[in-house]
């Protein structure tokens, strides 16, 4: 065993977080680790190539062949595809659309599983949080902390499209198709066995992360 402190937090799309796990590891003075962008990025670069993200066989190999970098620290955050930075594009809707599609993919999510869990072990500062829909229950069901992020659909609707700056509906359909997609995979709706679910409906940013340090801070005092 490590001396790590892993902080797992799973939690459907627009609950806020990645920007929530990234300022409670700031906080804290940990690692971040955001899974998610290791899909995005795959799914971007089957774009970039003309792969069809159908094809799970392609998918796979896109994910053997493919160099995806993540960075961990949440002040110099980057998710790089070889040397280009694509830290912003694999935002675009357009790799939302697809990512699903990647996602379900039991080769790509084992490869990468495997490497969320090298990154964990070899990071450096005293603790790492780690983020995205099976952390808690696949990736680091040993974590020392298990969170599961959630927020009411509306909540989480209007949190992406004051991200996004669109207030259209298809924001919203777009996320609520993607959580069904991504749901057919895992279950990241209810709270496993000895995970603790924070409901941030009704939370500003702040007060996310903040309930997340006092937790993190019981099991580490
Ligand atoms: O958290 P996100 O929206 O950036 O994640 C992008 C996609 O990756 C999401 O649609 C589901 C998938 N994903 C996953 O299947 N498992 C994870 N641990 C993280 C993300």
């Amino acid at each position: 065993m490590s001396d790590v402190t892993t902080v797992a937090i799973d939690g459907p799309a627009g609950s806020g977080k990645s920007s929530v796990s990234r300022a409670v590891a700031r906080a804290l003075g940990y690692a971040y680790l955001d899974t998610g962008a290791a899909y995005r990025a795959l799914a971007l670069a089957c774009l970039q190539q003309g792969v069809d993200t159908a094809d799970a066989a392609a998918a796979a190999e896109m994910a053997r062949t493919a160099d995806v970098r993540l960075g961990t620290d949440p002040d110099d955050y980057f998710v790089r595809v070889g040397e280009t930075d694509v830290t912003e594009e694999i935002r675009e809707p357009r790799v939302s659309a697809v990512v699903s599609a990647i996602a379900r993919v039991p080769e790509v999510r084992v490869g990468l599983n495997d490497r969320f869990r090298d990154i964990v072990e070899g990071t450096a500062k005293p603790g790492i949080v780690v983020e995205g829909r099976d952390i808690t229950t696949v990736v680091l069901p040993d974590a020392d902390l298990r969170i599961l992020l959630t927020a009411s659909e509306e909540a989480r609707i209007a949190r992406r499209q004051a991200q996004l700056g669109d207030a259209s509906a298809a924001v919203g359909d777009q996320l609520v198709a993607r959580d069904r997609k991504d749901l057919a995979v895992v279950d990241f709706m209810s709270a496993a066995e000895g995970v603790t679910t924070v409901d941030s409906t009704e939370l500003d940013f702040g007060q996310t992360v903040d309930a997340i340090v006092e937790l993190v801070k019981k099991v580490t005092d």
